[in-house]
């Protein structure tokens, strides 16, 4: 009688298994893989033959073991070449599916733009904080208690004494107080938040770029100055500036800048709404009232002087790129943004 289990007996399984690991490790190419298959796992290959000859049970678990071992090479194969791994099985003169390339959005770039220019003046860039108190966002600022943007009908409040910074200007105090003394020459960078009714030119969160300069013998050309060249750098090289007097509660004087419109040059188009200019933000010379709040020994008001101005990055960049809405700088839209 034929005895299949002696028959099995007579086959070193493992090495019959090794063998067929090494096949499949082997294998380049599907061909190479299913040669493999026909070897050792078709239907006339010699496990699958003597599988289905076992009579006991300490065969059977052996040799599906063994079964299990080169299915699992073969799996492993199998995913290897699907991913194109291995050079040769893949057309590399097809064209490849090119990642779609990612890129700044306009307001990093224009913050990016700033934070260069004044870094080349010799300023340095701080950090600010969001989350204020009302005593660096208002009282240190010389905020009269009257003031509108004191009530939580201009401004988000957390709680009485915690309020999301209506404007870069906190920084100022705060880096004074931290440098102790002077001279400071820095320039601070990010988003404010105010209580607005949204429009073509107004959203409840934007950004501002806050500079402060600190030293004896600061004058208000000092401050023409530096914005001159500030909006050269954005604006172009033939740009002029102009001073509006103003009031703010920190500075003394406090002046609007205007920059000559660069798209007419002054003599009157849609982007300047035929004034020839375009109002830039808010700067002045630090009151010395502030000297005295953070410190008026370390900035003794009748030597140190200063000149500090805070403009809108959205509306640099609404002006500069004749976007027509600062909607558009929120909605993220590629298409709106992927043009700049
Ligand atoms: C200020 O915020 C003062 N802190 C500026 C300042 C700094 C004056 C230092 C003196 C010394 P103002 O509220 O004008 O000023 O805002 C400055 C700029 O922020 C504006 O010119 C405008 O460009 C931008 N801005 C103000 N409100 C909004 C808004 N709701 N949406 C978008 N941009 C705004």
């Amino acid at each position: 009688m034929d005895r299949t289990p002696d028959t099995v007996a007579a086959v070193d399984w493992e090495a019959h298994c090794r063998e067929a690991v090494a096949a499949y490790d082997a294998a380049t190419t599907t061909a190479e893989l299913e040669e493999a298959h026909v070897h050792y796992l078709g239907r006339k290959a010699a496990l699958p033959q003597a599988l289905r000859g076992v009579r006991d049970r300490e065969t059977g678990m052996t040799l599906n073991a063994g079964r299990r071992t080169i299915e699992e090479a073969e799996a492993e194969a199998r995913t290897r070449l699907d991913r194109g791994a291995v050079a040769g099985d893949y057309d590399v003169t097809l064209p490849g599916e090119a990642p779609r390339r990612g890129r700044l959005h306009l307001i990093t770039q224009i913050r990016r733009e700033v934070e260069d220019v004044f870094l080349g003046l010799g300023y340095e860039v701080v950090d600010g904080r969001e989350v204020e108190t009302t005593h660096y966002n208002f009282d240190a600022l010389n905020f009269p208690g009257w003031h509108p943007a004191r009530s939580p009908g201009d401004s988000f409040f957390l709680d009485e004494t915690r309020v999301l910074r209506t404007e870069t200007s906190p920084s100022q105090i705060r880096t004074m107080e931290e440098r102790g003394g002077p001279p400071i020459y820095m320039i601070t960078t990010g988003r404010v938040y105010r209580r607005e009714n949204v429009d073509a030119t107004h959203t409840q969160t934007f950004h501002q770029v806050e500079g402060l300069a600190i030293d004896e013998g600061i004058t208000l050309a000092d401050l023409k100055g530096t914005l001159l060249h500030f909006m050269r750098a954005i604006f172009g090289p033939e740009r002029r500036v102009r001073f509006r007097t103003h009031y703010f509660p920190f500075t003394e004087p406090s002046i609007e800048p205007d920059v000559s419109c660069f798209l007419c040059d002054g003599a009157g188009c849609s982007v300047c709404k035929h004034s020839g200019w375009l109002e830039m933000g808010g700067a002045g010379m630090v009151d010395p009232a502030l000297f005295e709040f953070v410190d008026a020994s370390a900035y003794d008001p009748e030597k140190v002087s200063g000149f500090a101005f805070g403009l809108g990055l959205e509306r640099i960049a609404l002006l500069r790129h004749g976007l027509p809405d600062i909607r558009l700088l929120w909605a993220n839209d590629l298409r709106v943004l992927g043009q700049f």
